[in-house]
């Protein structure tokens, strides 16, 4: 007998909170994408989103019928059937679980959701030298470009995919009247069939899921560094490391730290320092041994030799250009572009290369995107 006269109870409580977790956590995940200073945030959306993804492919296994892949229609004539149905009659019965489109939009959404977590998470550790994966900056720092268009492109995909399910779910709910939307809210799905159960145990792992994801949020959100989000760059003390170069090249504005730009670059700025961005830099200033100790000292710290991923991605724009400033590359232009030029106007920001304004702990090289200060 079921429950509720002309209704089947198709998705329990936890499958329903669960799937509102999906869309609130990939939506968050996605908008805060856009913004650099946001990656902490983005991360722990995109942990929500990964313990999710894990949980619902195991639920397909072994969760109750409904949710089942066993269930599934996934045969292309299912799948022709379904449409043909859906044109021909608008009052046809829908099935208590998954129809064929939901079937095969289910399958896709995980085989791209997973595609998503697990790129992010090697973009974690490959790009920003963060998280579970940040040993693997070492070795694998050519594969961050890649890598980010994966992840990129995967979650436009998905995107692209979760509207097509919202367009379906609307043509049910307003053109098929099958009261589609209020599924997954009342669990209650108007057709018929028999009323899911879930087993105690079943239940327990969904709510104990559902507690996982948000508490590894809050986990994530509550401290700047734990063991899902620390970083293996730490700030370097130039000061002690090279006083002569962070004395004579912090004296006018605060020291660049060599690994924004390659080895030629470096030898073009130490070659021309009587016309220095304006200033005359003569020997008097900085003796000859003194310059060639510092030009050591940035060659042999240059671009080339970092796997950081502003390293990284200005080598990777520059191409053969080898300009004498960090603000000529082109990265620096596209990360900076949002930025209105009167933002550098400001009285504490003054000028485009007063990079410390904005980024603390510049002078200590670090540009970790938890420490950009200024925001949009
Ligand atoms: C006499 C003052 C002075 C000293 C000393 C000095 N600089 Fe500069 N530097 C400038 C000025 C002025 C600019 C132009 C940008 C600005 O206004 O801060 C500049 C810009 C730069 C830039 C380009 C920043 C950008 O926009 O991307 C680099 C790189 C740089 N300096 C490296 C050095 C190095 C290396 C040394 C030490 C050998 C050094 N500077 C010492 C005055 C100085
Ligand atoms: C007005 C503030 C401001 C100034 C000045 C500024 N930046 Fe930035 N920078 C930002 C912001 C904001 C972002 C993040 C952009 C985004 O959200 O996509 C950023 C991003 C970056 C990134 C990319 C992030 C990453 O992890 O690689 C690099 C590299 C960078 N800045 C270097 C510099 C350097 C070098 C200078 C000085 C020559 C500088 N910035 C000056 C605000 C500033």
């Amino acid at each position: 007998m079921n429950k509720k006269d002309g209704y089947v109870f198709v998705w329990p409580i936890g499958t329903r909170i669960i799937h509102w977790m999906m869309v609130l956590s990939f939506t968050t995940a996605f908008i805060t994408s856009f913004y650099e200073y946001l990656l902490h945030d983005h991360v722990a959306f995109g942990f929500i989103f990964l313990i999710i993804i894990i949980y619902r492919i195991i639920w397909g296994f072994i969760g109750p019928d409904y949710a089942k892949f066993k269930t599934f229609k996934l045969k292309p004539s299912q799948l022709k059937h379904y449409f043909v149905e859906k044109i021909q009659n608008r009052w046809r019965k829908i099935p208590a679980g998954h129809n064929a489109a939901s079937s095969w939009f289910t399958v896709w959404a995980l085989t791209v959701g997973t595609v998503i977590v697990i790129s992010g998470l090697l973009l974690y550790g490959i790009q920003e030298g963060k998280g579970l994966f940040r040993f693997l900056n070492d070795d694998y720092s050519q594969y961050m470009i890649l890598l980010g268009y994966i992840h990129k492109y995967a979650s436009y995909l998905f995107a692209a995919w979760a509207v097509i399910h919202i367009a379906g779910v609307m043509v049910e709910q307003f053109w098929h009247k099958t009261n589609m939307v209020f599924a997954m809210i009342t669990g209650y799905k108007k057709t018929d069939g028999k009323d899911t159960k879930v087993k105690p145990y079943l239940s327990f792992f969904a709510y104990s899921i559902i507690l996982i994801a948000i508490g590894t949020y809050f986990f994530i959100v509550s401290s700047n560094y734990n063991f899902l989000t620390i970083q293996k760059y730490t700030n370097i003390n130039y000061k002690e490391i090279k006083p002569v170069f962070y004395n004579e090249c912090g004296d006018c504005h605060k020291i660049y730290p060599p690994y924004l730009l390659p080895k030629k670059s470096w030898t073009r700025i130490m070659g021309a320092l009587d016309n220095h961005f304006g200033e005359e830099l003569t020997e008097a200033n900085i003796s000859k041994s003194q310059q060639s100790s510092i030009l050591e000292f940035l060659v042999a710290n240059s671009a080339e030799t970092s796997k950081r991923e502003a390293s990284v991605k200005i080598m990777y724009s520059l191409g053969i250009r080898r300009p004498k400033a960090i603000t000529k590359t082109p990265y620096w232009r596209e990360t900076h572009k949002h930025i209105p030029l009167s933002v550098y106007k400001e009285k504490k920001i003054k000028d485009k290369s007063n990079c410390i304004a904005c980024h603390k702990d510049f002078d200590q090289g670090n540009l970790d995107d938890m420490n950009i200060l200024y925001q949009r």
